[in-house]
């Protein structure tokens, strides 16, 4: 069986678990294929992705900062990413980059099914309007919040998401310096890639209840801080964004193989490593 050559593009991407997940998800499935991680930023993306094409690269997934430019590079969209602006699944097909976006449905599904957790109904607040704030929007509207207000540390940012989706009734964007007015949400998104960095994020606890659901798109020391603040501010249900990243994922690994790998065993031992690490991290 030819191998075939699939890659994670963004930066930072030296934590990511995403080749060890593809990897897991090639030898359930029988599939030979080799998944690189490939640190690279915006000014170099056109050029690396090019490369990559000439060199066989059948598909790759697109993470921190470059989801709006994979966005521009694809030649045809699939619904997902038509609808959410950017773009975190790129797929060869011919001499053109097809692109969709599996970060919504993978946020859903984690939260719903594998956490058995009821999005409907809440008042939702997403920090951040970047790459992976507009990757999920669209999913958690279908999956029947209330409402989602978005905020950004550059304001315009969120007014241009909100405006993207012109359902003022249901999206909305507010300032940062306001959150303490805005009242408690039912369900708290941290999209930003503040964890990433040295920055410390800055949230009232005015913004949560003992009912909040509190996630992290984040996970491991880049999530650490916003669940530490969640922990501290009473939320009742506070997750990294660990199983969503596993079934994005599977649903990219759908989209280029046409069969879906399960995602059980990848949960277990994923989450009980990660158990393990905090466990050794608090000896
Ligand atoms: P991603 O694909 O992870 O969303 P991105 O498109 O680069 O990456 O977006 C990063 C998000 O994190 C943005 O919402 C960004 O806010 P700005 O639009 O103002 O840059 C947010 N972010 C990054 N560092 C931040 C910080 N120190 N404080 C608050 N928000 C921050």
């Amino acid at each position: 069986m030819t191998r075939k050559h699939y890659a994670l593009f963004g930066r930072p991407i030296g934590h990511s678990l995403s080749p060890r997940i593809h990897a897991a998800f090639a030898r359930q499935t029988g599939i030979s294929l080799d998944y690189a991680a490939h640190d690279c930023g915006a000014t170099e993306f056109s050029q690396r992705l090019a490369a990559f094409a000439e060199n066989g690269g059948a598909g790759a997934n697109i993470t921190q900062p470059l989801k709006s430019v994979a966005f521009t590079y694809a030649g045809t969209l699939g619904a997902s990413a038509q609808r959410a602006g950017v773009v975190n699944t790129l797929t060869r097909r011919g001499d053109a980059w097809h692109g969709d976006n599996t970060d919504g449905a993978g946020l859903v599904r984690d939260l719903t099914e594998r956490l058995g957790l009821d999005l409907r109904g809440r008042r939702t607040l997403m920090l951040g309007a970047g790459g992976a704030a507009a990757g999920v929007l669209p999913a958690l509207l279908d999956a029947g919040v209330e409402s989602v207000t978005l905020v950004n540390r550059t304001s315009q940012r969120a007014e241009l998401l909100s405006e993207r989706h012109d359902d003022p009734r249901r999206v909305h964007a507010r300032y940062w310096e306001d959150l303490a007015t805005l009242g408690a949400f039912d369900f708290v998104v941290d999209a930003t890639s503040v964890g990433h960095g040295a920055d410390a994020i800055d949230l009232p606890f005015a913004i949560t209840s003992a009912r909040t659901l509190a996630v992290s798109l984040s996970y491991g020391a880049a999530a650490s801080r916003f669940l530490a603040w969640a922990r501290a501010a009473g939320c009742s249900d506070v997750h990294d964004g660990l199983g969503m990243l596993i079934e994005q994922a599977a649903e990219s690994f759908e989209i280029w193989h046409v069969v879906r790998p399960d995602t059980t065993p990848l949960h277990r031992d994923l989450h009980a490593d990660r158990s393990e690490a905090a466990l050794l991290a608090t000896d």
